[in-house]
């Protein structure tokens, strides 16, 4: 468990028939996870601020109409929470499906990448997507670092997170609105010319290769390795991301 939570009061609830608890302050994803369940999940990684904009996490609650993302809903006593029913598998499958849609299809070698993506749609019996995929921006090289390759972002802004609130960078936002929305660097700058500082942190933190160390735009598996270029800030501490 979280040692942040592990001295909070402990809230008992039922997942998928089965009696279990969340510490205070846990969420029903951390607590599932606690308990050995895994509710497939894009948006969510432990280290970052919850956000809920995906939805490949969602849950039933009864009494309730709507399906919770479970990454950001805490549940309470007695809350009676399915993860598995025919309704929330059903949902899951098809925000996987929709996302995967939108990957550059696998077919058009060499693209061979194994990402989150993949590994849930694999897991949850996803398969070939049935819906037509969006046309998507051209690749951006032009940083040093770091490839851009937006044809796979689900816009799961775990970068943007990463960038803001893990390095305080703040060089990626979010841009437009609805099918028009997009990752940008700065203003809408190419990667290259924006203030990145190619600390590695949102290649780490992408869940589907759209961000690669550079040279690796979707032509292999996910070796994340990335020397990160931290000189450039004057510490000099020379990770190496894994
Ligand atoms: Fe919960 Fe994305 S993981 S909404």
């Amino acid at each position: 468990a979280n040692p942040e939570f592990m001295n909070q009061p402990q809230i008992g609830f039922k997942l998928d028939g089965e009696e279990v608890f969340a510490f205070e302050g846990e969420t029903i994803l951390q607590a599932a996870k606690r308990h050995g369940k895994e509710i497939p999940h894009l948006c969510y990684s432990d280290n970052l601020r919850p956000d809920g904009n995906c939805r490949a996490c969602v849950v039933e609650i009864e009494g309730e109409r709507v399906l919770a993302p479970s990454c950001c809903r805490k549940p309470s006593e007695g809350m009676n929470i399915k993860a598995e029913s025919e309704r929330a598998v059903r949902s899951q499958k098809l925000v996987l499906e929709l996302l995967k849609s939108d990957m550059p299809k696998q077919s058009q070698s060499p693209y061979t990448l194994k990402s989150e993506l993949d590994f849930w749609a694999e897991k949850m019996d996803v398969g070939t997507p049935r819906f037509k995929g969006r046309s998507q921006p051209q690749a951006d090289l032009s940083h040093p670092a770091i490839s851009v390759n937006l044809d796979a972002c689900i816009q799961c802004t775990r970068c943007l997170r990463a960038c803001r609130e893990e390095q305080m960078n703040d060089v990626i936002g979010y841009a437009n609105r609805g099918s028009h929305s997009e990752i940008v660097f700065d203003i809408a700058d190419p990667m290259g010319a924006s203030s990145c500082v190619a600390c590695g942190e949102c290649v780490q933190a992408c869940p589907t290769g759209a961000l690669m160390p550079a040279g690796n735009v979707g032509l292999q598996e996910a070796d994340k390795t990335v020397d990160s270029t931290c000189p450039y800030c004057g510490v000099g501490c020379l990770i190496k991301y894994h």
